[in-house]
């Protein structure tokens, strides 16, 4: 049970600052008091006023690209600017875990509900079909933010290059805005065997990324899934373009406030996968009482919250749905007060983490990703 340091009582009498005892000072006190008061009221009230004026579609339909109504607007940023120059935009629609045939519609509906970010990788398996919305829909590719990733069994310096290519292919568009190495794991050729010489130093790998950048073909790099001395492992390295941005696992459930914290001072962007604690977590996230309490003091839904928790401390969000009401509502969001963004960070940050993703077993690694081999 919590103890409390009870404060003595002669400490406030002492520093009574009123000595006189006077009826014109007690009557001026009063005044004072009551000034003070109302002062108090009003600055509540207001604040009320702009807090749930904040709620109300801060974005616009348009997104995170215009109809910014600046009356509302947030002071969270609606795009990160990269060592390039290259503005991302900070909210995406994940397509991992969206199937064929519900792909392509969920993009058409997140460009028309105004996203102009999204984020697929090779291995999603629907390329394709999210090529094909893109041309169907009326956004210029100029406008649009498009992400995919080297699956591990392309880190062969020869193998990055047609990897990428049948992305480009797929995606039908001739670059990439970035191009990730999804995960610090190299596979033997068409196998699903470890190439431990390619999984401990990956920088053949990243050189072939870098040359991509040189012929046109992707705009900026980066990795996926790499912890603290995975990273310094990599950047150790003479590198021509240093690692953008590193796309990992943040959520309620597994917030990484070290990870976060090593990337911000080193100018490392992160991109949160799973945001809403993915499939297995969303229901139990989206009820986590702190959640609730906020979305019901601010007027919006528990998605949101977290979603706005996210960029709040300063990642790329990249929520996954295929469902058109929910694409929408997750492209809204709203600055937290700092003490509900406090309680929530505090309540992340306050467990065991638990992450949803780690595939270490099921291929048959004899380490965990996660951990610090084998460096
Ligand atoms: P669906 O795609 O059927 O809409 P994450 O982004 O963490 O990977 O979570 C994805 C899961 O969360 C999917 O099951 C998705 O369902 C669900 N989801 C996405 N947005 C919302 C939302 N606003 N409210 C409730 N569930 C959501």
């Amino acid at each position: 049970m919590a103890s409390y340091k009870r404060l003595p009582v002669d400490e406030f009498d002492n520093e009574q600052p009123f000595k006189s005892t006077t009826t014109a000072d007690k009557k001026r006190r009063i005044f004072h008091f009551i000034t003070a008061a109302a002062i108090m009221v009003a600055i509540f009230s207001g604040l009320r006023h702009v807090s749930k004026s904040n709620s109300k579609f801060l974005w616009g339909s348009a997104g995170c690209h215009g109809r910014l109504n600046m009356s509302t607007a947030s002071k969270l940023p609606s795009h990160y600017t990269l060592p390039s120059g290259d503005k991302i935009p900070s909210v995406a629609l994940g397509v991992w875990q969206a199937g064929s045939g519900e792909v392509g519609t969920a993009v058409k509906t997140a460009l028309d509900a105004g996203y102009r970010h999204i984020d697929g990788a090779w291995i999603y398996r629907n390329e394709e079909e999210v090529g094909q919305a893109l041309k169907e829909a009326s956004v210029p590719r100029s406008d649009i933010w498009l992400t995919s990733k080297l699956w591990n069994t392309f880190h062969a310096p020869e193998d990055v290059e047609p990897a990428l290519d049948e992305s480009l292919t797929k995606l039908g568009t001739d670059y990439l805005d970035l191009y990730i190495i999804h995960w610090p794991v190299a596979f033997k050729k068409a196998t699903t065997n470890i190439d431990e010489q390619l999984t401990a130093d990956p920088y053949p790998t990243w050189q072939k990324l870098e040359e991509m950048v040189a012929k046109g073909k992707v705009k900026n790099i980066g990795v996926s899934n790499f912890n603290i001395p995975r990273l310094k492992n990599l950047t150790a390295n003479p590198l021509k373009i240093q690692p953008a941005v590193n796309q990992v696992e943040l959520n309620f459930f597994n917030p990484q406030p070290e990870l976060l914290k090593y990337c911000k001072e080193n100018n490392l962007l992160l991109e949160a996968y799973s945001p809403l604690g993915s499939t297995q977590q969303v229901g139990a996230t989206l009820k986590r009482p702190e959640v609730v309490e906020i979305a019901k003091d601010l007027g919006i839904t528990p998605a949101q919250v977290i979603i706005s928790w996210h960029v709040q401390r300063g990642t790329i969000v990249l929520p996954k749905s295929v469902t058109p009401s929910r694409i929408e509502e997750n492209l809204q969001i709203f600055e937290l007060p700092k003490a509900s963004f406090d309680k929530l960070e505090e309540a992340a940050t306050s467990h065991p983490p638990q992450r949803v993703i780690n595939p270490s077993k099921a291929w048959g690694l004899k380490f965990d990703v996660f951990d610090d081999y084998p460096y």
